[in-house]
This record gives structure tokens, sequence and C-alpha cells, in this order.
């Protein structure tokens, strides 16, 4: 049977518009003062309030039908005990035993995969540590002092995201290790910061879990050339310059890095998911490995609350299921993540993946085309930024829009003698006064303000409509742990949405024929020829051969 047309979805489609359609968000909080109680969850220090959605009680009760009817609690064991819930590739996808505390016995092909993971995280602790003793020397026998991680997508979003936001967690054994990240294929990031780098004292990781994307084995390459200038024995150029992180240690070899700078995961992590991994080798560089931990850590505490907090309490469910009810009942096409945190500005960048690419589906498990929609357009910025640029459109334009606010509550980790301590947490009032004020005309709109405040707009382009659902996460400070945390509320927020679609977030069969037309394209480029059917492909192409000549 379809999902729309199964009960619970009926009977979330006529609770939507028999009782909900016609309430406003202003209605539902003046008609119900305790609905931050009601539509609020705290659990291992982490505050989230969905109260600003448009729901009632009626409505969770309806969604919690919806994920009992789709099966996700045998969905959710699957996942963990390693069952193929990458169905179309046939394979496990066991990202949260990359941060199990313990071995949970789970097997893949036979083989355990907690003393296989432990093993990987001992040999990259090992990388770690005689980087950080600067006894990992470059070809002339200096001390390393850059660090340049090549990757793409899940090689490059997590790692870049997290080194942003933790930088104040720094290890002191890091003091002196410059952290760089190159992903753009047309080589402009590498030539800007190759510039400002010296080969004696770079080193480069190569990210890749397939070991075969273009993209950074054009950039390798490049650096290949780059040092090559000063060093003539390829042997030593590998040895002591790069590191490869992959799953493919075949092609890790082909490309001769020896095996002692080989750090290994598994086809059974996605790539999007693969930051606990060695591909978080950046990470651990900048926290060191009790830095590193403390994120396992926090995610592990998260996998542990999805898997035991009931559905009314349980933020990574209770978020999905809000997702679901904005895109599938309140035609919501966007949904906007806003940290309210300068340190988190790669945070939506890295959910635009984890989000769109795991749940970007048309598909569904079957092979059949779907009847319903599935993820929404995900964007966001910096919050108090973004204030600046896209806020028009939340508040004034035409579209349905939900949107995610997150903020650390204190600010003092920066902790100087000058003084900068106090001023951080003066600014850190005035970026919560900013979140919680945007939520709120969200919410209210022009109600937000008290009848007869002047403050209110009179003309219809001052006019606030409201009626925006938002969800904010409120936490007491930024920290490793409480980014592990974060990092697997999303993951398993887009788990349990593919779990009600009916879609394998685990596979990204979008974005292979690109690949392939790029090649035949690159082919056509450098013999000029035309080998497609449309005049734009043809005009195009025709264009790039006059310019080259
Ligand atoms: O092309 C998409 C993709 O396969 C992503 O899923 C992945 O994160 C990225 O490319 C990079 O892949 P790899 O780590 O194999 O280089």
């Amino acid at each position: 049977m379809s999902l729309i047309e199964s009960t619970a979805w009926q009977a979330l489609a006529t609770h939507y518009k028999e009782q909900i359609a016609p309430l406003s968000l202003q209605q539902l909080f003046a008609g119900n003062e305790s609905r931050f109680a009601q539509f609020s969850v705290e659990a291992d220090g982490l505050l989230m309030d969905y109260s600003k959605h448009r729901i009632t009680g009626e409505t969770l009760k309806l969604l919690v039908r919806l994920i009992e009817e789709r099966e996700l609690g045998r969905w959710t064991d699957a996942l963990f005990s390693g069952a193929p819930v990458n169905s179309s590739e046939g394979r496990p996808a066991l990202h949260t035993a990359l941060r199990a505390a313990s071995d949970q016995g789970v097997e893949v092909n036979g083989q355990a995969v907690y003393p296989q993971v432990q093993a990987s995280l001992g040999k990259m602790a090992g990388i770690v540590a005689k980087i950080h003793a600067g006894q990992w020397r470059g070809y002339s026998g200096k001390p390393i002092t850059d660090i340049v991680n090549l990757g793409v997508g899940g090689s490059d979003l997590g790692p870049l995201m997290i080194c942003h936001a933790l930088e104040e967690f720094r290890h002191a054994d890091a003091a002196g290790l410059n952290l760089h990240f190159v992903s753009s294929i047309d080589g402009s990031q590498l030539a800007e910061r190759l510039g400002h780098l010296n080969q004696e004292t770079t080193v480069f990781i190569l990210s890749s879990k397939s070991f075969t994307t273009i993209d950074t084995l054009a950039n390798a390459e490049a650096a290949k050339r780059w040092l090559a200038q000063k060093i003539d024995n390829e042997a030593v150029l590998l040895r002591q310059h790069f590191i490869g992180c992959s799953a493919n240690p075949e092609k890790m070899s082909e490309r001769g890095i020896p095996p002692q700078n080989q750090l290994l995961f598994w086809d059974w992590v996605g790539g999007r998911y693969s930051l606990w991994s060695v591909i978080g080798l950046p990470i651990a560089l900048l926290l060191g490995m009790d830095g590193f931990r403390q994120l396992l850590r926090g995610a592990a505490a998260m996998d542990a609350h999805f898997r035991t907090a009931p559905p009314a309490a349980n933020m990574p469910v209770l978020m999905a299921l809000l997702g679901v009810w904005s895109s599938n009942f309140l035609g919501v096409k966007g949904h906007a993540v806003l940290p309210y945190d300068g340190r988190m500005r790669h945070f939506p960048g890295y959910l635009t993946q984890l989000e769109m690419e795991s749940n970007g589906k048309s598909v569904d498990r079957d092979g059949n085309p779907i009847d319903y929609d599935t993820c929404p357009i995900i964007w966001g910025d910096v919050g108090p930024n973004a204030q600046h640029a896209f806020y028009q459109l939340l508040h004034q334009g035409t579209q349905p829009v939900s949107c995610d606010f997150l903020a650390p509550v204190l600010r003092y980790r920066i902790s100087r003698s000058d003084g900068t301590q106090e001023q951080l947490q003066d600014q850190q009032v005035l970026t919560l006064a900013n979140c919680l004020g945007q939520s709120r005309v969200l919410m209210l709109g022009d109600q937000a303000l008290a009848e007869g405040d002047p403050r209110r707009g009179a003309r219809n382009d001052q006019h606030y409509n409201g009626n925006q659902g938002s969800t904010t996460l409120l936490y007491p400070e930024l920290t490793p742990y409480v980014l592990g945390q974060l990092v697997a509320l999303y993951e398993h927020k887009v788990f349990v949405q593919a779990v009600i679609w009916h879609i394998n977030p685990f596979d990204q069969w979008g974005v292979e024929l690109g690949k392939v037309l790029a090649q035949d394209t690159f082919a056509a480029i450098k013999d000029c020829q035309q080998p497609f059917d449309d005049s734009s492909s043809q005009g195009l192409l025709a264009y790039i051969a006059r310019v080259r000549g």
C-alpha cells in the first residue's frame, strides 16, 4: 500500500484539513498557555522547543502512529545491528558503530566490526601523535606545519565544518599546525593555498572513500606536481607528504600511498556519514584524540537517546516527524538551518549534503516512483548574517518555510586576560536576543508586538503575517561533545524520515549520470568534438572551442 493511502497518513490529512488548516500559530498559542511545556524536550543538556510548529497534541499522536505503522523500531534495530539497510548497494550503514563505546557484537560478512574500528582509530592516533610531536618530518627533515585535506562531499564537509566550529578546542600540541581544506575541482582553492605553503613542511591528506573521485585525484596530482618542484624522489614525496584515508586500499596502493600512510574505513560507512572514521583525521589533528573521542561520545549519547527515548520525547524522531508534517501536509518546500553562532558557519552546508543527498529521492526502496514529497530544499547560514540577507523572504515572502534555530547559551570559551571573555558574553546575549526575537516574529508576525504598540508598521508593506513554523535548539555551550550530539541528531532525523518515506537514504545514484557526462564532455572539449544532439550543449561547446582557440 502506498504511503499516502495508509491509515495513519489519511488520518493526518483529515486532521490537517479539519483541525489545523483553519488555525494559525497565534491562535494555537492563545488557546494553550502550556504549549512550551507540552511541546519541548530536554535531554542530556540539549533543549528542543518545537512548540512553534502548527501542531496540537492530536497531531503528535497521529504522527507517532505513522512511525509505528512504518515500523520505525524494526528499521532502527536493523540500522544498528548491521543489516543491509543500504538496499540498493546491499550493505549496512554502520556509522553508529564508529562511535560505539563498547563492542556491541556487530558483524559484517562474519567479521566483528568493533575491533576493526578500534584498530583503525589506533592507527590514526599514531599518526596524530607523530605529527603533534614533530616526529613526522618533511623531505628535508623539518617538522610539519601545514596539513591540506584534499577531499570533496563527505570527505570534506564534515571535517571542514567541525574544525571551524571547534577551533577554540585546539589541542596544545597542535598549536603550530595549520589546517587547510581544498575541495574544488578547478584547482583555484589549491593554487591559492599553495601560494602560502612550503613544500618542506606540508602534508596532504588524500581523503576519498572511493579513491576514484576525479575532483580529489586532480587536486592530488596538482599537489604532487607542486611537491615535485622540490622533491625529485617520488617515493620520498609520497611517504613524507601524503596520507590516504579511504575504504579502497587497492586504489591507495595503486596511487603509491605506502601502507603505513593508509588509514582505512569500510564500504559500510556512507561518505556523508564518515566524519567519525579516519575521514575525521583533520579533526583529530586539531582536537587531539581526546577531543575527537569527546565528539564520538556526544554522538554515541545521541544514538542511545534515539534508541531508548519514547517517540514524544525523542529529539531525532520529533525533528523528523515535524519535517514530514511541514513538507507533506503544510506544503513547506524550503527548510532553513540557522545557527546563531559564527563558529557554525559550515553547519548548514554540511547538512545540505546530509539531508539532500540522503533523502532527495523520488523512487522508493522497491524501485517504484513515489507520489509524495521527500526532502525539501535545505539551506541556511549563520542566523544573524542571514537576518541581513534572506530573512526578508522568511518573513514576507509568498512561501511557507520552516526553520531550525540553534544557539549556545554561554560563550566564554575564549578566555583571554584582556577582557575578551566578558565582551563575548555580552555579545552572546545580543545573539540570543536576535535568535529568540526572530523565531517569535516568524511565529506571530505583527502580533509579536502588543496591540497599539507604535512600532507596529501600519502599511501593507510593513505587515508581517507570521505563522511560519520553527524549532529552537539550545545548549549550554558548543563543545566537541555537544557538536557530536547535534550531528548525530540530524543523522537520525534523516534516517527516520527515510523510513517514513520508504526510501534508501544511504545511496546517491542521482550524482552518477553527471559524472559520466562530464567524462564525455571532457573528451569533447579536448578534441573539439560535437558529440551531443542538443543545441545548447553544441552552442556552449562551440563557444569554449572558439575561446580556447
Ligand atoms: O558524488 C557524490 C559523492 O559520492 C558523495 O556521496 C561523496 O561524499 C563524495 O562524492 C566524495 O566521494 P569520495 O569520498 O569517494 O571521494
